[in-house]
């Protein structure tokens, strides 16, 4: 029996002992359940894909019927606990040797090892095994799931159209447990079948509201935590246009005409202030649950917490027009680049993407004639972007964690000054 099995089962004894103080009865006997499977890799019965095939129906059936508080912990553990098993089959572990009795604990994983060992059977012949890695390794994903994003609870906002639209089709896709699709249009509801359809299970579930309505907001998560689970991804994509210039001389009066002040204060609370307070209420909601189980500051090893994405453009670097919109969008670098600072301490990740023109009903709205002689000539790609290229690149930075700031996805944008 090779040193790093002994290892993984002391880990996984060691975790089972914690899950007993913390009270968490259910993800105890999961545990033990794998500390008693494993031996069976090494010495007889069922192969390693079938072994790992009941561990995961197991897995869902426990977690189907866990409460939600609970879940997350579970998630953390059947990933580590798969890092390990998906190693020890890449090494060959599976034969039958008999096992030898548990050596010292290694750091096959970020949590303490318990002091004591579960009795192992067998006898002594050991084969040389390399060494576990002592880094955190990814969990193998089912063909088209991602990282980050498989089995994961998403929030979208203006998901009825263009670029939210296609973020929330393409996090179901990407295996997402559950989207919720906010929205202030009803459409949302017919996307959410149609999504639903699509993938083939009910993942996508609408939430028609006013993004900028504290209350909708407290509901859309407290639903997506009660039926499905923390909500571990935001891209809050809702978005307005009111575009004038900042200053307009009246022909016939010759008098200058500002940009009103209630129409700045609108865009700034649709595309800024709502924006920052769905990224918030997710990691407000991370923080607590983290709090209530013991944990301090995010240690690497844990993985990933959550993410937020928002939505910029390449407005926030100056256009005309734009007063409002692109102090807005400049507004969202400033809120990402602080959030990025303050959440990595629960363990959240934050990040802005800009898309250029986006065929969306936004950019279509400022007629084929301006997009003519003002967007394509100055984007490289001389077409304006696909919503699905902005949710792919989202996707990346979602499920690539080391991706951080910002992102341009503007297609060559180049603008005249
Ligand atoms: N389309 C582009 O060229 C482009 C470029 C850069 C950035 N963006 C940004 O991408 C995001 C999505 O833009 P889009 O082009 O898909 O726009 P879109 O107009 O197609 O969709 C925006 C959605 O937001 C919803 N919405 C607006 N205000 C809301 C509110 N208060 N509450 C709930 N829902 C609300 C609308 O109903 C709509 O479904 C926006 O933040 C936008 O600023 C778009």
């Amino acid at each position: 029996m090779s040193t790093q099995l002994n290892n993984l089962l002391d880990n996984l004894y060691g975790r089972a002992q914690q899950a007993t103080e913390t009270g968490l009865q259910l993800q105890q006997s999961l545990l033990l359940e794998w500390t008693r499977c494993l031996p069976g890799f090494t010495a007889r019965g069922p192969s390693v894909s079938d072994r790992y095939g009941q561990l995961q129906e197991a897995w869902s059936r426990s977690v189907l019927s866990t409460a939600r508080a609970q879940r997350e912990l579970l998630d953390q553990q059947f990933d580590l606990a798969i890092n390990s098993l998906d190693f020890l089959v890449g090494a060959g572990v599976e034969s039958s040797e008999p096992v030898a009795e548990a050596e010292a604990p290694a750091s096959t994983a970020a949590q303490p090892v318990a002091e004591k060992s579960p009795p192992l059977a067998g006898g002594e012949k050991a084969k040389p095994v390399p060494s576990p890695p002592e880094r955190e390794v990814a969990p193998e994903l089912p063909v088209g799931a991602a990282r980050n994003i498989y089995q994961k609870v998403a929030v979208v906002t203006g998901a009825a159209s263009g670029i939210g639209a296609a973020v929330a089709r393409d996090l179901a896709e990407r295996g997402a447990r559950a989207v919720m699709l906010v929205d202030r249009s009803e459409g949302v509801e017919d996307l959410a079948k149609t999504i639903n359809e699509e993938v083939g299970r009910e993942v996508a579930v609408a939430k028609v509201g006013d993004t900028t309505d504290e209350g909708f907001r407290k509901r859309v998560f407290n639903d997506a935590d009660e039926s499905y689970g923390m909500v571990t991804i935001v891209v809050p994509a809702a978005g307005i246009t009111r575009d004038a210039l900042s200053v307009r001389i009246d022909k016939e009066t010759g008098k200058a005409q500002i940009y009103p002040a209630e129409t700045f204060r609108q865009v700034t609370e649709v595309n800024l202030l709502a924006p920052i307070y769905w990224g918030i209420e997710m990691v407000a909601r991370i923080a607590e649950d983290r709090k209530r189980r013991g944990l301090k500051r995010w240690e690497p090893a844990e993985t990933i917490q959550g993410v937020v994405v928002f939505l910029g453009s390449v407005s926030s670097q100056g256009n005309k027009g734009q007063i409002s919109y692109a102090v807005a969008k400049a507004g969202l670098e400033g809120a990402a680049a602080t959030l990025t600072k303050e959440a990595i301490f629960h363990g959240v990740r934050c990040g802005i993407i800009h898309p250029g023109f986006t065929d969306t009903p936004m950019a279509r709205a400022l007629g084929q004639d301006f997009l003519d002689k003002h967007v394509l000539p100055y984007t490289q790609l001389r077409r304006l972007i696909r919503p699905e290229e902005i949710a792919d690149a989202i996707c990346f930075m979602i499920s690539n964690s080391a991706v951080s700031g910002e992102l341009w996805c503007d297609a060559g944008w180049h603008p005249p000054a």
